[in-house]
C-alpha cells in the first residue's frame, strides 16, 4: 500500500455519525456472524452528531470521542485535517416514506443539511468523501433533488460515483436499500474505484440473528388487544408485516421505537403470536457485532440510533473497495 501519512492511516471526519455504523465499518476490526472484518487503515479523528443518546452509544464503543453538536454550528476551518469525510446526512425530508408532509426534498430545512457537508469539503478538500441516503433521494422533488446534490458536490471539487446498494446482497440479513455517493478529488482515484461485488449466492437470513431467549419473555410480544386492533383494519390495509425468517428482513428504521402492528415495520410470528424485535436483534439485523454496547440508553433510544445506522458490514465493504485503490 502507498504511504498515506506518517502511520499509514487515512484520517476520517464523520458528520451525522449517529451511533457509529459508518465509523465502525470504516475502521473495521469487528466480528459479525462468525466472520472477522479486519481492521482497515482508517482512523476517525472527528465525529459529530446532535443526538445525545446516539452519541452516548457511540462514545461507549469507540476510543475517540464524538461531540454532541449541531453540524450547522461547525466552523469548517476548525475541523481537523482529514483524508475522508463521512456523512449519512439526515434523510427524513428526502424519504418517500415521509408522506405527511409529502416529498419535501431539498426545500425542507433538514434537507439542506447536506450543504454543511459541502461547506466542509470546500474548506478542507479531503481526498475522498462518502455520503449515504435513502433510495427516495434519487426521485425526491420529481427527480430534481439528486442531480442538484451531485452538482453541489462536483462544484466543491469532486468526481462522483454513486450507487443504490441492497444490504442483503452484501452479507447482511436485511433488504435495506441505500444510495451511496463516493467523491474523489483526484481523477485517477475516481477512475480506479469500483463499488464492492455483490454476493447474492450466500445471503444471510433473519433466523441467523434472532434471539431464542426473547421468545421466553412476554415483554416482546404484542398484546391480544393490539392483535385484535390490527385484524380489524387488516382487510383494508396491508398491516402487520410478519417476516419470513428464512429470508433477509425488511428494512428496519428508527420507527422501530414505536413499532405497532398497524404499521409497516417488520415483526416476527413466534408460535402464532406477534413479537417485536429486541434492540439487540435490531442491531444484529443491521450487522453490528454482538459486543457493540447499547445498554446505557433507554430501549427507545437504542432502536432509534440503530434504525438510523448504516450497516457496519456494508460500510466495511465500501471502505475496503477504497483501500483497493490506494
Ligand atoms: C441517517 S443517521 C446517520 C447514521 C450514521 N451515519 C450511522 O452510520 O450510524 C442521521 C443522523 O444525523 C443526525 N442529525 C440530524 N440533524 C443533525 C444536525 N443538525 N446536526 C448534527 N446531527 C444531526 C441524527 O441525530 C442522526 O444520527
Amino acid at each position: 500500500m502507498a504511504q498515506i501519512n506518517g502511520n499509514n492511516t487515512l484520517k476520517v471526519a464523520s458528520l451525522f455519525c449517529g451511533c457509529g455504523g459508518m465509523d465502525l465499518g470504516i475502521q473495521g476490526n469487528f466480528k459479525f456472524l462468525e466472520k472477522y472484518y479486519e481492521a482497515l487503515p482508517f482512523e476517525v479523528v472527528y465525529a459529530v452528531d446532535n443526538d445525545p443518546y446516539a452519541v452516548k452509544i457511540y462514545n461507549d464503543n469507540f476510543t475517540h470521542q464524538c461531540e454532541v453538536k449541531d453540524v450547522r454550528d461547525i466552523i469548517p476551518q476548525e475541523v481537523p485535517d482529514h483524508d475522508i469525510l463521512l456523512g449519512g446526512f439526515p434523510c427524513q425530508s428526502f424519504s418517500i416514506i415521509a408522506q405527511n408532509p409529502p416529498r419535501l426534498g431539498y426545500k425542507d430545512d433538514r434537507g439542506k443539511l447536506f450543504f454543511e457537508m459541502v461547506k466542509v469539503l470546500k474548506e478542507k478538500q479531503p481526498r475522498f468523501f462518502i455520503g449515504e441516503n435513502v433510495k427516495g433521494l434519487l426521485s425526491a422533488n420529481h427527480g430534481k433533488a439528486f442531480p442538484m446534490i451531485i452538482k453541489e458536490f462536483e462544484n466543491a471539487g469532486y468526481y462522483i460515483h454513486y450507487k443504490l446498494l441492497n444490504a442483503s446482497e452484501y452479507g447482511i440479513p436485511q433488504k435495506r436499500e441505500r444510495v451511496f455517493i463516493v467523491g474523489f478529488r483526484k481523477f485517477e482515484d475516481y477512475f480506479n474505484f469500483r463499488f464492492p461485488h455483490t454476493q447474492t449466492e450466500t445471503k444471510s437470513v433473519l433466523k441467523q440473528v434472532i434471539d431464542p431467549n426473547a421468545n421466553q419473555d412476554e415483554k416482546w410480544f404484542f398484546s391480544q388487544k393490539a392483535v385484535e386492533g390490527m385484524l380489524r383494519v387488516r382487510e383494508k390495509m396491508n398491516k402487520g408485516r410478519v417476516q419470513d425468517i428464512n429470508q433477509p428482513c425488511n428494512t428496519i428504521s428508527s420507527h422501530l421505537a414505536k413499532v405497532s402492528l398497524n404499521g409497516t415495520d417488520p415483526v416476527l410470528m413466534i408460535n402464532e403470536r406477534y413479537r417485536r424485535f429486541t434492540p439487540r436483534e435490531a442491531a444484529n439485523i443491521q450487522s453490528f457485532p454482538l459486543n457493540f454496547s447499547l445498554n446505557s440508553v433507554s430501549e427507545n433510544r437504542q432502536y432509534r440510533a440503530i434504525g438510523n445506522a448504516v450497516p457496519p458490514v456494508l460500510m466495511w465493504k465500501i471502505a475496503k473497495s477504497l483501500v483497493n485503490i490506494l
